[in-house]
């Protein structure tokens, strides 16, 4: 999707090196950023230079590309790949992409292996993408039936950032909000800030902005007046970690947004690729939730007069807080999945007869 008028993915391998947009800095700065071993990729997950689950995969692909150049040593490319799947809990693309990329490196010889960890990573990426692109085409026709019905702009809410930054292009939940736009549907979004890492303002309604959606960016409070007033038609949320059974696992704040969709009786759907599926863990409660660091609640940045990027203190010096990541949304609230297959009732048997598993 576009950044300025060009053309862009997320992470790309260019001059032997692997490229990534640093969305640590944006809105404010838009830095590539070159990730040279299999520790700037660790580290670029950690500190959230990459985020988003399908991305964070993506990411971990080629940093399984770049442990390979740097030593074929089969312990230190083990190594690495459990440094990888430690480096953020709760999306499972990352173990995913790393079990991947292991079973693919293991059917080759090590004359080859370089050569097939940076084409099974680029394979990896152009997955995502046509996954994203699918995941649109069936979206769209929600989209589309409100319209039918409605006659008048959609109100689509979001919450945090699942859009083509999370993945690596087009997004699971803007996806389908893209198609319409492209297609003349008249949409707006609703940008819940998604505190505290504001990845819903930072991030959302900077890309939609690039893309010239109409949004409008809420506290994430607003979402539940908005949609007592009636100016929310639907509510499309992406996902860190699916369950077979249709519980959904994403950035906290989401199942309060889904308890209010609920009592409101305003469709709530959640948009992933099948990778997102775990199809493992059985009961919710199971699901490391991420625990970061408080700083992310009691400090903000910003740019000051002089544009340039400030860090402040917001609580008080002697408060604690805790910085829980993600929640889950009970299937039972969840309208449909939006898959690159379709849409999915979120339970078991409709999980596993989409996907045959
Ligand atoms: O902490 P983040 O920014 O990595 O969390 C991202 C989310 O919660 C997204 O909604 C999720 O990864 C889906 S991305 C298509």
């Amino acid at each position: 999707m576009k950044i300025d008028g060009k053309e862009y993915r997320t992470i790309w391998y260019e001059d032997d090196l692997v490229k990534i947009i640093d969305q640590t800095k944006l809105p404010h700065q838009f830095i590539i950023k070159d990730l040279k071993t299999v520790k700037d990729a660790i580290n670029a997950i950690k500190i959230m230079e990459v985020r988003g689950a399908p991305l964070i995969g993506g990411t971990a692909a080629y940093g399984m590309a770049m442990a390979v150049k740097e030593n074929k040593d089969p312990n230190f490319i083990k190594k690495s790949s459990e440094d990888l799947i430690q480096s953020r809990p709760t999306a499972i693309n990352l173990k995913w992409a790393v079990d991947r990329m292991l079973n693919r490196l293991a059917e080759v010889n090590n004359s080859e292996v370089l050569n097939t960890a940076l084409r099974e990573a680029k394979n990896i990426c152009d997955e995502d993408e046509k996954f994203c692109e699918n995941i649109g085409l069936n979206g769209l026709k929600i989209i589309e039936k409100i319209y039918n019905k409605k006659k008048d702009t959609v109100n689509i809410l979001t919450h945090c950032n699942a859009g083509w930054l999370a993945t690596i292009n087009w997004g699971t939940a803007t996806s389908p909000i893209y198609h319409a736009h492209k297609k003349g549907i008249p949409v707006h979004v609703w940008v819940d800030e998604t505190r505290p890492r504001n990845q819903g303002a930072n991030l959302t309604s900077y890309e939609l902005n690039e893309e010239g959606v109409a949004n409008t960016i809420i506290a994430d409070n607003t979402g539940g007046i908005l949609m007592q007033r009636g100016d929310v038609d639907m509510c499309i949320v992406g996902t860190d970690r699916t369950l077979s059974t249709g519980d959904v696992c994403n950035k906290i704040g989401t199942y309060l947004k889904a308890l209010a969709a609920h009592d409101n009786k305003i469709p709530f759907y959640v948009a992933l690729p099948s990778s997102t599926i775990d199809w493992d863990v059985k009961n919710f409660k199971d699901i490391p939730i991420e625990e970061r660091n408080s700083e992310e609640l009691s400090h903000i940045e910003g740019i000051d007069e002089n544009d340039d990027l400030k860090k402040v203190l917001i609580y008080p010096k002697k408060s604690k807080a805790l910085n829980l990541a993600f929640d889950v949304t009970p299937a039972k609230y969840i309208t449909g999945l939006i898959t690159e297959k379709g849409i999915s009732e979120a339970s078991s048997d409709a999980l596993k007869k989409m996907f045959r598993k």
